[in-house]
C-alpha cells in the first residue's frame, strides 16, 4: 500500500478532534490538531530507549481517541503494525470508516480485560489516559502489563509539576502529592477527572510491575520544558501482580501526608459543589412551578367527575343496564 503523505489523511469531525484537547479557541483548529498530534508522536519516539527501532513492532495506542497520534505514525511509515483502542464509540467508528486499514482498532469497556492475547504487543503508549483514570488505574496498568511481550515497553504521560498551577491550582510540592485525584466523575467533554502523580509515588507503585527506564516530569509535546505533562517510560517486569498489590500503601513517610492532602482537596471540591447544587435545585423548582399549570388539589377535580360520568353513561347505554344493576358500576379510570 502506498504511504499517504502528511495532509492526505482524512481528518475527524471537529467534535471528535476537540474532545481529546479543546480546539474551541483556535482560528485554525485543524492545524493545531495536526501540530499537536505530530509533537506527541515525536516525543513518544524521542522517549524510546536509545537505538530502539519501531520496524516490525506491534504497537498499541491505548486511549487513541480518533487517532490524533496514530495518524503521524502512518504518514511517517515507521514500518510497524499499528493498533488503537478507546472507550469512545464514535471515535472508534470514525477510525474504522477512515483509517482502517492501515490501522487496526477496537472499542474497549471501562474495565479490563481487552480481547487481545497475552504478550501481543512490543510497545504500548498512553497519552493523557492515566492522567484521568481514577478507580481502575491498577487494573488497567496490569492489563497493559499482560498485553506486553516480555521486556515490552510501556510509555505513559502523567500530570505533575508542569500542570500543578494551571490545573490543580496549587504550587507543586511533591511531598504532599502521591496519586492525587481531582474532579472525579467530571465528564470527558469537560476534560474528565484530573489525576496527578509524583515521581516518588510512581516509582513506588508502578515500579512494582515495571522497571522505570526514565521519568520526565514535564515538557511532553509542548515547547516549554517546565510546562505540560511528563512522560514515564517503563519496561515490563516478569512479575504476576494483583491490583491490590499495586495499590498497597508504600513504605514511604510521604504516603500518609499525600492521602491527607488529597482528602482535603476533595472535601474542598464537595464544599464548593454543595451550595451550587442547592442553588441549581432551587432554580429548577422555580422553573418547574412556572412551567406547570396550576392544579387545584381536590379529591376529584370537576373535569375528572365529568369524564367518569360520561363514560359511565356510555357504558350504561352500551350494556343497556340500569343504575343499580352490576353493569352500572363506574368504570375504573
Ligand atoms: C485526553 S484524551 C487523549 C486521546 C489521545 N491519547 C490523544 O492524545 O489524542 C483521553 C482519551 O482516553 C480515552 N479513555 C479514557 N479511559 C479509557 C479507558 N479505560 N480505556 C481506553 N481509553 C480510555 C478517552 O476516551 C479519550 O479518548
Amino acid at each position: 500500500m502506498r504511504v499517504p503523505a502528511a495532509g492526505e489523511l482524512p481528518l475527524p469531525p471537529f467534535e471528535l478532534a476537540s474532545r481529546v484537547g479543546s480546539l474551541e479557541d483556535y482560528d485554525d483548529p485543524t492545524a493545531v490538531y495536526e501540530i499537536f498530534g505530530k509533537a506527541i508522536k515525536d516525543d513518544i519516539v524521542a522517549g524510546l530507549p536509545k537505538g530502539y527501532s519501531l520496524e516490525g513492532r506491534r504497537i498499541l495506542d491505548f486511549g487513541c481517541g480518533a487517532g490524533r497520534t496514530l495518524r503521524h505514525f502512518i504518514t511517517e511509515d515507521v514500518g510497524a503494525e499499528l493498533w488503537g483502542c478507546d472507550i469512545d464509540g464514535p471515535s472508534i467508528e470514525w477510525l474504522k470508516g477512515n483509517l482502517v486499514p492501515p490501522l487496526n482498532v477496537f472499542l474497549n469497556g471501562e474495565v479490563p480485560p481487552l480481547d487481545q492475547a497475552d504478550g501481543k504487543f512490543d510497545l504500548i503508549y498512553c497519552v493523557s489516559v492515566f492522567s484521568h483514570l481514577t478507580r481502575h488505574w491498577a487494573e488497567w496498568l496490569l492489563e497493559l502489563h499482560r498485553l506486553l511481550k516480555p521486556d515490552g515497553l510501556l510509555l505513559a504521560t502523567v500530570m505533575g509539576r508542569g500542570l500543578s498551577e494551571s490545573i490543580a491550582h496549587e504550587d507543586w510540592d511533591e511531598d504532599r502529592v502521591g496519586m492525587m485525584v481531582l474532579a472525579p466523575g467530571q465528564a470527558w467533554s469537560a476534560g474528565g477527572p484530573m489525576v496527578f502523580h509524583s515521581p516518588w509515588w510512581l516509582r513506588a507503585h508502578w515500579g512494582r510491575a515495571f522497571d522505570i527506564v526514565s521519568l520526565g516530569e514535564s515538557g511532553f509535546a509542548v515547547p516549554d520544558p517546565d510546562n505540560g505533562q511528563g512522560l514515564v517510560v517503563m519496561r515490563r517486569k516478569d512479575v504476576q501482580l494483583r491490583p491490590e498489590d499495586l495499590r498497597r500503601v508504600a513504605d514511604d513517610p510521604r504516603e500518609a501526608g499525600a492521602l491527607d492532602h488529597n482528602v482535603d482537596r476533595l472535601m474542598g471540591e464537595l464544599e464548593a459543589l454543595r451550595p451550587q447544587l442547592s442553588d441549581l435545585s432551587d432554580s429548577l423548582a422555580a422553573e418547574r412551578a412556572q412551567a406547570e399549570p396550576q392544579v387545584v388539589p381536590t379529591p376529584q377535580s370537576p373535569r375528572r367527575s365529568l369524564r367518569n360520568a360520561s363514560a359511565w353513561r356510555a357504558l350504561i347505554s352500551r350494556r343497556g343496564a340500569a343504575p343499580g344493576s352490576r353493569g352500572s358500576d363506574p368504570p375504573p379510570s
